[in-house]
């Protein structure tokens, strides 16, 4: 168990059969389960078999689609309809789209509801289900509409990945990845020479202890939070333009935001050797300028980077968006 040391504190329980420890932290009031259509149904039978009998279930379309005004208003109608109130509770069950989309809600219906998040893939479990951040896309610009609302609890049941496709796998991994670079070199080590399959465990902790340590020191980005956006900047606007998920992203991103030659031959590596993600990109530079001009990082001047030259060494540097897309050209 790690505790989430912010005001009110919270508890992420990991372990393979963590999602056993709901009933503890559910409320007597409505329950409203919210998940995708690309989830196990096997995973949604065993949750509900541990919450009461009437206990709702609200199921969106996979994939970012999701995130976004449409998909917001029907989850906030339902709300309405089954007459939700403030003590009754959220709970997400799914990946970062569900966990996004969920406490977005659950930070503006009515002012602010509790919600549980139960994160399903390897980049919620590792990521995105702890420090709050919330949103929805809109207009064609990613998490445009968010704000920060912490879970009530997180429960990071590693066994729910077995069921998970390689590929988003891999596309969670990078978040790790991208965690052992700005702040713990023992967990780039990991990724450097040891088997991946055989550390999920011991890397999704690692990972989880980065982002806890950072976001009790920063919950709402004022500074040090900024180097969790490594590899995202341009990330975001390749995610965008090129079609990829959001961590295949987030790896090219990286790669451009590393000055250090060496290192970045040793990204590239764990990139394409462990993380098979192929290293080779087209894109359109135009279009990669456009996103990175609507970034939240970004005002009429440029952009905050984040750089890393040693494993565990992130910088925070102000560039002009001419400079921060010519990092392109590393690729
Ligand atoms: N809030 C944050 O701090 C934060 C951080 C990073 C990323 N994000 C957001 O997270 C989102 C991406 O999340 P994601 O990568 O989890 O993608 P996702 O939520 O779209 O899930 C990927 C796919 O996996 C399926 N799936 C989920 N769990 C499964 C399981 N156990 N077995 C089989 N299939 C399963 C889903 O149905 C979906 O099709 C993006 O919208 C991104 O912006 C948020």
């Amino acid at each position: 168990m790690i505790k989430m040391n912010l005001n009110p504190s919270y508890d992420i329980v990991l372990r393979a059969g963590a999602i056993d420890a709901l009933p503890a932290y559910i409320s007597s009031g409505k329950l409203l389960v919210i998940t995708d259509d690309g989830l196990p149904q096997a995973h949604i039978d065993r949750l509900l078999a541990l919450l009461p009998a009437g206990t709702h279930v609200f199921t969106v379309k996979q994939g970012e689609g999701a995130k976004s005004l449409d998909g917001y208003a029907a989850i906030c109608e339902e709300l309405l309809r089954l007459g939700f109130h403030r003590d009754d509770m959220l709970i997400a069950f799914g990946g970062g789209v569900v966990g996004d989309l969920t406490g977005f809600v659950a930070a503006t219906y009515m002012r602010g509801i509790s919600f549980i998040n139960i994160p399903t893939t390897a980049l919620s479990q590792i990521d995105s289900s702890i420090g709050g951040k919330t949103a929805i896309n809109f207009c064609g610009t990613k998490n445009v509409l968010g704000c920060f609302h912490q879970p009530r609890a997180v429960l990071v049941d590693t066994a729910i990945l077995s069921s998970l496709p390689a590929r988003q796998l891999y596309n969670g991994l990078v978040e790790a990845l991208k965690a052992g670079l700005i702040y713990d070199s023992a967990l780039f080590e990991i990724f450097e020479s040891l088997p991946i399959q055989e550390n999920i465990n011991e890397i999704i902790r690692l990972s989880l202890l980065v982002k806890k340590d950072v976001v009790e020191k920063d919950e709402k980005e004022q500074g040090l939070r900024k180097i969790l956006n490594f590899g995202h900047t341009i990330g975001h606007g390749l995610e965008s333009s090129c079609g990829l998920l959001h961590g295949e992203a987030v790896a090219y991103g990286m790669l451009c935001m590393i000055d250090d030659e060496a290192l970045r031959a040793r990204v590239k590596r764990i990139i394409q050797d462990k993380l098979h993600i192929n290293a080779a990109i087209s894109f359109d530079k135009a279009a990669v300028l456009a996103e990175i001009s609507k970034d939240k990082k970004a005002d009429t001047d440029g952009v905050t980077i984040v750089t890393v030259n040693k494993p565990s060494e992130a910088k925070l540097r102000r560039v002009s968006f001419d400079e921060c897309i010519s990092y392109l050209d590393r690729l």
